[in-house]
């Protein structure tokens, strides 16, 4: 991971939300369902493990429910539970088994028996995953010991939500699903997000109210809201500004829709932040990048995990840059792979150059064309302009490493390191077998394979002399 520490001109251009101060007066539970099977997206991956701009979409609701600092914080799973656990081990949240999936409001019930009567209770779908922290604190203030709030949107295409129902004085009566819905319903554009708030208690009562009568045979969370109006407790609907952090991910296809999103609103962070995109649309931020004054980055980059860009860095077409740096001024050129490298600056980098986990490179160090470099220490002004590998090594400053080098650090079983001093140049064509040195100033000739230690400052040839046979005659055909 990179380690150096980023100039005052950086700035986080796309980041997940850092933990807050808790929103709520009173104490806070999140229930968070996860539970469905996600049949319609066909795959043998759960549902709310999708990839989402980098992380599983539950990943995004865990991530967005910790930053209000709740007092407690579970996952209802069911279906693939055993992967979606594992897959999100290192997350500290209580995880509730629901065996049977019978439906949203029997997946919340399973999560109550531990939730105290005074406490406020949010619940959030594992597949709605853009939800805002400030729309959530804002939806938590509605709600109340006799108020239950939710989260509705106006969806240009209702199709597959649950339909808000308001009488004519506009107060929300009910919430009617998709396959239950009249067609006139099914003409209403406000629809249910999912996320809901209400105290512990009242919830209590009305799930244990829930009947499966209806299209789809399931306790739908959905009908509280009726109960809600029935037992005269106040429902406070709250309309989002921004729809797009409403939209549920059902299938690839929203998925898709969702990624455009995610894509669309870090491209505007770093355009925000002042860096050049020759196309907005063609850039994906799969993590965080931080990034410096006078960035450039061109058409299909792709950034994942913590990137750091320095100022005036240079990104160019068709890059993948994960947990690395890259210095000030360094010019990165087409189509280069960059796994946890630190990159020092004034450097050139590619076209075609990839680099596997773990490098650091001093300024002006030059990596051309097909060059891999794998767990390697570069000094200041080296270069390895063509066709060479360089892997478990620390080459000084000033070396050339000509074209077609190998270093052979593994002999098939151990690799082991190789050292080369400042200011040397190996010829083309050699191989520096592992464990080995050369010594600073060392000049290797084309076509070695040097197997012992090379001395400083010298000429060392590793190669059959050259022979030119008199008298030799080249065979010829048999006549026929
Ligand atoms: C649900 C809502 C709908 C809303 C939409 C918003 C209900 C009945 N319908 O419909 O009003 O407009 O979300 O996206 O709530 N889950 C469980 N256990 C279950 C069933 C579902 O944990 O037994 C989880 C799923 O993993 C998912 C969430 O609950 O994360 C919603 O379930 P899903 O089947 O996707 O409901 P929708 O049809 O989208
Ligand atoms: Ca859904």
């Amino acid at each position: 991971m990179p380690k150096r520490r980023s100039p005052p001109s950086h700035r986080r251009a796309t980041s997940v939300a850092p933990a807050r101060a808790a929103v709520a007066a009173v104490p806070l539970s999140v229930v968070i369902l996860a539970a469905g099977e996600g049949k319609r997206m066909k795959s043998a991956l759960p549902k709310v493990l999708q990839p989402l701009a980098g992380r599983p979409l539950l990943k995004h609701v865990i991530d967005t429910a910790r930053s209000l600092v709740p007092a407690t914080l579970q996952v209802v799973y069911g279906h693939g539970g055993e992967a979606v656990r594992a897959a999100l081990a290192g997350e500290s949240v209580a995880w509730t088994l629901q065996a049977e999936r019978l439906g949203t409001g029997h997946a919340v019930a399973q999560a109550l028996p531990g939730i105290p009567d005074d406490t406020l209770v949010l619940v959030l779908y594992g597949d709605v995953p853009l939800i805002g922290r400030a729309t959530l604190a804002a939806l938590l203030a509605l709600a109340g010991p006799r108020r239950l709030a939710l989260l509705t949107a106006r969806l240009e295409n209702p199709e597959g939500y649950g339909r808000i129902v308001r009488n004519a004085r506009g107060l929300v009566q009910k919430i009617v699903e998709e396959a239950d819905a009249t067609p006139r319903q099914r003409a209403i554009h406000e629809c249910n997000t999912g996320v809901l708030a209400a105290p512990a208690h009242l919830l209590r009562g009305w799930l244990a109210r829930l009947t499966t009568d209806n299209a789809r045979g399931e306790y739908y969370l959905t009908d509280v809201i009726a109960l809600a109006v029935r037992d005269r407790v106040a429902v406070r609907p709250l309309l989002t500004g921004t729809a797009a952090e409403a939209l549920g991910v059902n299938d690839k296809a929203q998925l898709a829709q969702l990624e455009a999103q995610c894509r669309a609103r870090a491209a505007q962070e770093l355009l925000a932040a002042g860096v050049t995109l020759a196309d907005p649309a063609r850039v994906d931020v799969r993590g965080t990048l931080v990034v410096g004054q006078d960035v450039f980055i061109d058409v299909n980059v792709v950034f994942e995990g913590r990137v750091v860009l320095g100022d005036g860095a240079r990104i160019g077409a068709g890059c993948v840059v994960r947990n690395s740096e890259v210095g000030a001024r360094t010019e990165v050129f087409p189509h280069c792979v960059i796994d946890q490298a630190v990159i020092g600056p004034e450097c050139n980098i590619g076209p075609f150059a990839r680099f596997r986990p773990s490098s650091t490179l001093a300024a002006g160090v030059h990596i051309g064309n097909f060059v891999e470099v794998k767990n390697s220490q570069l000094g200041a002004g080296s270069k390895a302009n063509h066709l060479s590998y360089v892997g478990d090594a620390e080459l000084g400053r000033g070396v050339n490493i000509g074209a077609g080098t190998i270093v052979a650090n593994y002999d098939g079983a151990v690799k082991h390191r190789t050292v080369i001093g400042d200011d040397v140049h190996t010829g083309s064509n050699s191989v520096l077998v592992a464990p080995i040195t050369v010594g600073a100033g060392a000049t290797i000739a084309a076509g070695s394979t040097v197997t012992h230690a090379v001395p400083a400052g010298k000429l060392t040839v590793a190669r059959a002399r050259q022979v030119t046979v008199d008298g030799w005659h080249r065979p010829v055909k048999p006549r026929k």
